[in-house]
């Protein structure tokens, strides 16, 4: 089942695994697929610590990075993050912090106690801070291909990675951002339909993927948004996808570190409980719907900051459910696509590449015999 793109990175099965668990990219390149870790969430120090792990527990596997370097963002420009983090404080109002603060305290999640330190909540989606993650992943060798969300890389970005022999991705979801990405020199464009995990745009992947093929043909594409089979699978390869890029689906499998009481709402959730919204993030991502998101679109209600103010809002949310996370789960951040409504066991991940590959080439054999009965 070796797509070019395949055989370009060394991997065996054309799917590819979005995670912030080291555990889940190893186990999931060593059965084959291509893990990718998203470093958002970790410091330059921490994520040479993550990688560091994966490269001695992948065996000879590639793997991947995802970073999050936006085309627009508050505050952009300012690559001094101690300067860029005062700048961004100053521009959030402080109705933004107490409506936080009601909105938890309403909902019955403990307060804080007073020797916890809460962090600024710039997370790795500004320059100044993608930028140094980008230095730390060059260095490590198994790492084959680096992927940006929200936006196509700056030009010296792309100049760096090629010149350290890994292959460049980005996210879209648009066939005109999709062209940006292959204008840029891009090597593999990430076609992620408004079904997906985490930002999404609104179009939905059955109908944004051909677009984006034919837009960026002889580009490779990647499907993403909404896959979680085999027999989806199937779907995106028969519509010119060279793999699928899948999220949600690793939220729930064995090797995931998620809280119990997070896996279990994951577990329990259907397809219609997931929400795009902006109030974690500042720019639309799809979630699990719950008291957070619901209070963010009230018409009275302040509304959601820009990325990454909306995220430094959101901190004491984080960090007062990190502490009480058994009941934190109604205000919980928890990224997640509508495939949820199809993720319903926990499962090895070596166990769900080998699944999605052999009910892949099920629905192929379905095919040939729907296709030999018409002759
Ligand atoms: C929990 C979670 C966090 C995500 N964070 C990122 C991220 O930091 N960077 C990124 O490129 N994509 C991120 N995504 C999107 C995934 O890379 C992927 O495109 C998406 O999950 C695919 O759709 P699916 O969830 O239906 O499989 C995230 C998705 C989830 C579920």
């Amino acid at each position: 089942m070796k797509t070019q793109l395949c055989e370009d990175l060394g991997i065996e099965f054309p799917i590819f695994a979005f995670t912030h668990c080291r555990d889940v990219v190893a186990a999931v390149s060593k059965a084959g697929g291509f893990g990718v870790l998203g470093a958002v969430g970790f410091p330059p120090e921490q994520l040479e610590l993550e990688l560091n792990w994966i490269d001695d527990h992948v065996g000879d596997a590639p793997y991947g990075v995802d970073i999050v370097l936006p085309s627009r963002y508050e505050g952009e420009g300012e690559m001094d993050i101690l300067k860029l983090t005062e700048n961004l404080k100053d521009m959030i109002p402080p109705e933004h912090l107490a409506f936080t603060s009601k909105v938890l305290d309403d909902n019955g999640i403990p307060p804080l106690s007073e020797d916890v330190e809460m962090g600024s909540g710039l997370m790795g989606w500004t320059a100044a801070t993608a930028t140094p993650q980008v230095d730390i992943i060059l260095e490590h060798e198994k790492v084959k291909m680096v992927a940006n969300a929200l936006g196509t890389p700056p030009p010296d970005m792309v100049d760096k990675i090629h010149k350290h022999d890994k292959l460049v991705a980005a996210l879209c979801g648009t066939p005109a951002q999709a062209g940006r990405h292959k204008n840029a020199g891009l090597d593999v464009v990430i076609a992620q339909g408004y079904e997906g995990g985490g930002h999404t745009g609104d179009i939905g992947s059955l109908v944004l993927w051909p677009q984006v093929i034919d837009e960026v043909a002889p580009v490779p594409v990647l499907a993403a948004g909404g896959i979680g089979n085999g027999r989806q699978m199937a779907a995106a390869l028969a519509i010119g996808a060279q793999g699928v890029w899948t999220g949600s689906l690793w939220l729930t499998v064995e090797e995931a570190a998620g809280h119990p009481a997070q896996i279990d709402r994951l577990l329990e959730a259907g397809s219609k409980d997931t929400v795009r919204s902006r109030s974690f993030t500042g720019k639309p991502c799809r979630m699990l719907r719950n008291a957070w998101t619901e209070a963010w679109e009230n018409e009275d209600t302040p509304s959601p900051l820009g990325m990454p103010l909306q995220y430094m809002v959101a901190q004491e949310c984080s960090t007062r459910v990190s502490k009480a996370p058994e009941v934190g789960q109604d205000v919980a951040f928890n990224p997640v696509g509508q495939v949820v409504g199809l993720m319903d066991k926990r499962r090895r991940s070596a166990d769900v590449v080998i699944e999605m590959v052999q009910e892949c080439i099920d629905s192929y054999e379905n095919i040939d015999r729907l296709m030999s009965a018409v002759e």
